[in-house]
C-alpha cells in the first residue's frame, strides 16, 4: 500500500475533441462507469486517498460527484502542464510524492501505481510510467540516455527520427513533491500546439540536476482514450479482465465474449451464464443461479438457486429471491419476486411484490403508471394470477387468491378468493359452421359471375 504521503492530481479537464462529443471525454462510460472513476478507484486501491481532480467548466456543476476528492476548475484549457498548475494553485499539497494521472487512462491498476511510487521514492525527481504501444501514433516519445530520460517529445513536435522511438509516455508520473511546483511554473508553450505540456517538466528536471527514471508497463494498462475506437478497445480489455476474474471465481460463462460485465458485478459461485447477457452496474448474483442467456440486468439482485431467462430484463430495483423463476420476455422493475415465485412468460412486473410461491401467468401486466403517479401492486403468497391479466395499481391480491385469465383487476382481491372480471362465455351452437358455409357460398357466387372486361375508353 502506498502511504498517505502520496497526493494525486487527476487531469480530467480536456474536452477530448477527437471524441466528437458534448460529454467531456473522461465522463464517457467504460464497463459501467465513467473512465475517470476507474482512475480514482485504482488510486484508492493503491492507498492514495488524497487527491484533486482538475475538471473543465462543463463539469463544475457536477463537482460533488467526485467527493470526497476536491476539484479544481481549469477554465482555459491550455494544456496538461497548465492543468497541473491550476491544481497546485488551488490545493495545499505537502506530500513527498505527487502522482499525476490522466483521467483518460482507465485501465491502470493499483499494483502499477504502487510500483511507480516506490521507484520515485528511491530517489528520483520524476519517475515516468512508459510503455511500447503497438501503434505509438500520437503518444509522446521518451528520449532516453542510459537509465535516465532526457526529455519527452510530443508527437506533434517530433522529428522523423524521434517518431521512430517506440518507448512512449503513458502520462502517469510520480514527481518529487517539493520540486513539482517550481518545474511546472517554469513551463513554456513554445511548441506546435501552443500548449503548456506537462511532459516538458522532464527536461526542466534534468536541467535542475534531478534524476528522471522510468518503468515500463503494458499497453493493456496504459492505453489512453482519445477516440471512440480507443473507448471500445478499453472496454474490450476491461471485459476480458472481468470475465477472467468471474470464471476464476466459479462462474461458468458459456460464451465469455458475449457476456458484458460491469466494474461492480458481484457473483457467488457455481453460477451459469448463457450467451449474450449484459450485466449493467449494480448487479449481484448469488450461488447456484442459472441465467439462460440473452438477458439484460441493471441494479438488480438475484438470489441463490434462481433461474432467469432466456430473454429476461431486470431493471433497477428488481430483487429476485432464492429459487424464484423469471422466464422469457419478462421485465421486472422495482419489484421483489419472493422465494420460489414464478413469473415465466411475457410479463411486466413494476413497483410490486410477488409473494413467496406465487405464480404469475403469461402476459400479466402490472399497470403501475396512470400518467401521473406510480402505484404499487401487492401479490400475496401462493397467489395465482391468470394469464393475460392486467393488475391496475394500487391493488392487492391476497394470499392464496386466484385471478381468472384475462382479468382486469381494479379492486383488491381478498385472500383465498377467485376474482373473475371477464364476461361469462356464451357458446352459440353450430354458428361457426353456419358462418363458414355462408362465406363459402358467397365466394363461389363471386367466382361464377362473368368478369367485367370493359376497360373503358
Ligand atoms: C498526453 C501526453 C503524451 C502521452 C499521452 C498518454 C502531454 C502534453 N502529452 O497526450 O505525452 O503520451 O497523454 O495518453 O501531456 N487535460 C486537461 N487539461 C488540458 C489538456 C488535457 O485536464 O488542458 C487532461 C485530459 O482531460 C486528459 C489528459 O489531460 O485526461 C491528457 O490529455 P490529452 O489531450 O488526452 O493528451 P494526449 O494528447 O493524449
Ligand atoms: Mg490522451
Amino acid at each position: 500500500m502506498t502511504s498517505a504521503e502520496t497526493f494525486a492530481i487527476i487531469l480530467a479537464a480536456g474536452m477530448g475533441t477527437r471524441m466528437h462529443s458534448e460529454t467531456p471525454k473522461v465522463m464517457h462510460q467504460v464497463a459501467g462507469r465513467p473512465a475517470v472513476d476507474h482512475v480514482l478507484a485504482g488510486l484508492n486501491d493503491a492507498g492514495v486517498t488524497q487527491s484533486v481532480v482538475v475538471i473543465g467548466p462543463e463539469l463544475e456543476s457536477q463537482s460533488g460527484r467526485f467527493a470526497p476528492h476536491p476539484t479544481a476548475v481549469q477554465r482555459d484549457r491550455l494544456g496538461t502542464g497548465h492543468a497541473v498548475k491550476i491544481a497546485l494553485d488551488e490545493t495545499d499539497i505537502s506530500s513527498n510524492t505527487v502522482l499525476i494521472v490522466y483521467g483518460d487512462t482507465p485501465l491502470l491498476t493499483s499494483a502499477t501505481i504502487e510500483r511507480l511510487v516506490e521507484l520515485q521514492r528511491s530517489g528520483a525527481g520524476i519517475c515516468l510510467l512508459a510503455f511500447r504501444p503497438k501503434n505509438p501514433a500520437a503518444y509522446g516519445r521518451l528520449i532516453v540516455e542510459g537509465d535516465q530520460v532526457d526529455r519527452i517529445v510530443e508527437a506533434a513536435d517530433a522529428s522523423p527520427e524521434e517518431l521512430l522511438v517506440t518507448l512512449c509516455n503513458s502520462g502517469v508520473m510520480a514527481v518529487s513533491g517539493d520540486k513539482l511546483a517550481t518545474w511546472v511554473r517554469s513551463l513554456k508553450n513554445d511548441n506546435a500546439k501552443k500548449e503548456y505540456y506537462l511532459t516538458d517538466i522532464v527536461a526542466l528536471a534534468r536541467a535542475d540536476g534531478a534524476s528522471c527514471t522510468f518503468v515500463e508497463g503494458s499497453e493493456d494498462e496504459l492505453a489512453g482514450i482519445n477516440t471512440r475506437a480507443d473507448l471500445a478497445e478499453a472496454e474490450r480489455i476491461l471485459q476480458v479482465r472481468y470475465r477472467t476474474a468471474a470464471m476464476e471465481g466459479g462462474v461458468t460463462l458459456r460464451d465469455p465474449e458475449s457476456v458484458y460485465l460491469s466494474f461492480d458485478t458481484e457473483f457467488g459461485t457455481d453460477i451459469e451464464v448463457g450467451p449474450f447477457t449484459v450485466f449493467g452496474p449494480g448487479v449481484s448474483v448469488a450461488d447456484n443461479v442459472i441465467i439462460k442467456g440473452f438477458c439484460h440486468f441493471e441494479n438488480a439482485v438475484i438470489g441463490r438457486d434462481a433461474v432467469v431467462g432466456p430473454y429476461a430484463r431486470l431493471r433497477p430495483g428488481a430483487a429476485v429471491d432464492a429459487e424464484a423463476h423469471i422466464g422469457n420476455f419478462v421485465e421486472i422493475k422495482n419489484a421483489r419476486i419472493e422465494e420460489g415465485a414464478k413469473v415465466n412468460h411475457l410479463t411486466y412486473i413494476g413497483d410490486a411484490r410477488v409473494g413467496k410461491g406465487a405464480n404469475v401467468g403469461a402476459g400479466t401486466i402490472t399497470a403501475n403508471y396512470d400518467g401521473f403517479n406510480k402505484s404499487f401492486t401487492d401479490i400475496g403468497e401462493n397467489a395465482s394470477i391468470g394469464s393475460n391479466s392486467v393488475l391496475v395499481a394500487p391493488v392487492a391480491i391476497g394470499d392464496g387468491a386466484i385471478t381468472g385469465a384475462g382479468a382486469v383487476v381494479r379492486k383488491d382481491v381478498p385472500a383465498d378468493a377467485i376474482a373473475i372480471t371477464v364476461a361469462p362465455q356464451d357458446n352459440r351452437e353450430n354458428t361457426a359452421k353456419r358462418y363458414k358455409e355462408a362465406r363459402a357460398t358467397l365466394a363461389a357466387k363471386k367466382k361464377a359471375a362473368p368478369k367485367n372486361t370493359d376497360k373503358g375508353s
